[in-house]
């Protein structure tokens, strides 16, 4: 067995929800193939403008729902004989040469909805219904906030692991080139399938020198949304979401939002920054392997915080997680 084989360590797909596009990628009457979870779906928006996502393959003779089918109300149309199927209940609920629809005709339904930005999906490796939820952000419909600018990119790398860089501190120095070790405030609540991180540090902003505020909120393993605070009438906000694609593969996703009266000076800085701090990144998650036992030493206190965390989102044990001694 190859050494790579031997030191990685299986991690299951997270439970939790995940995004499956943006919000405005989709149009009305749209349909998108698209492959998360390890599976094929189709992805489509109904004719009264709700995102709908079912398994693709027609119980009929297993056409897929996602290339060639087509939008009919608030249902999907099967391209091969056009039985159709319900965006909501995946029920069949018309064959147009037959009176009798058969009970079984229907696809898997799954549980979506959307908000801040993004077609969002349930995923539960036992199919159990939404556990919990995240809140809408206000910068999002606020006419005060630039419309927000995306950015996408699929990563070989899991979702765990992506986050947990987040909660790695002394990364931020030796990949990142950060000047100072982050120090913040972080409580890590088993309980809850939200934290937050604040860091605050003296700035030079375009607007004078600021005690600037990161205060990074995340719901589940998927998103995270980071708020920079601390000049007043003014604020950045990242919101950015990660889905598994198969194992070992991800689709990260970002959208930046501002306050008006900072587009022109930190737009596109900011865009710039996020997609080359992300780049760092990327030669690392690329080719490490996953560890479900990292030997941990002082100093590592947020990285066994957010695996203990971190636990809560899977069905089956993910490894243990105690600093060395
Ligand atoms: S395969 Fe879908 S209607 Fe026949
Ligand atoms: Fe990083």
């Amino acid at each position: 067995m190859a050494k790579r084989e031997l030191e990685h360590d299986h991690l299951p797909l997270p439970n939790g929800w995940f995004a499956v596009a943006f919000s405005r990628d989709v149009q009305d009457g749209e349909v998108v193939p698209v492959e998360y979870f390890g599976e094929e779906l189709v992805l489509f928006r109904t004719r009264s403008g709700h995102a709908k996502v079912l398994d693709p393959f027609c119980p009929h003779l297993g056409a897929h729902l996602g290339h060639g089918g087509r939008v009919m109300g608030e249902t999907i149309r099967c391209p091969f004989h056009a039985w159709q199927f319900d965006g909501t209940s995946g029920q069949c609920t018309h064959i147009p040469y037959s009176e009798r629809i058969p009970k079984k005709a229907r696809v898997r339904s799954w549980d979506v909805q959307e908000k801040n930005g993004f077609i969002w999906v349930w995923y539960h490796s036992e199919q159990k219904p939404p556990e919990w939820d995240f809140p809408e952000l206000p910068e999002f419909s606020d006419s005060e906030w630039s419309p927000p600018r995306q950015f996408d990119l699929i990563l070989d790398s899991y979702v765990q692991d992506t986050h947990e860089n987040n909660n790695d501190p002394v990364h931020f120095q030796y990949v990142h080139k950060a000047t100072q070790a982050m120090e913040g405030d972080i409580h890590y609540d088993p309980d809850s399938t939200h934290y937050r991180i604040t860091n605050s540090s003296e700035q030079e902003t375009p607007f004078g020198t600021f005690t600037m505020t990161l205060v990074r909120d995340s719901w589940g393993l998927g998103l995270t949304a980071v708020r920079s605070e601390g000049i007043p009438g003014a604020g950045l906000l990242m919101y950015s979401s990660t889905t598994p694609i198969n194992d070992g593969q991800v689709h990260s996703r970002w959208l930046l939002t501002c306050s008006n009266n900072m587009v022109d000076l930190a737009g596109e800085e900011f865009m710039a920054n996020l997609t080359a701090g992300v780049e760092q990144d990327f030669d690392i998650w690329k080719n490490k392997v996953h560890r479900s036992r990292p030997m941990l030493c002082d100093g590592d206190e947020y990285l066994a915080g957010f695996r203990r965390w971190a636990r809560q989102f899977y069905t089956e044990p993910v490894g243990a997680v105690e600093v060395a001694e």
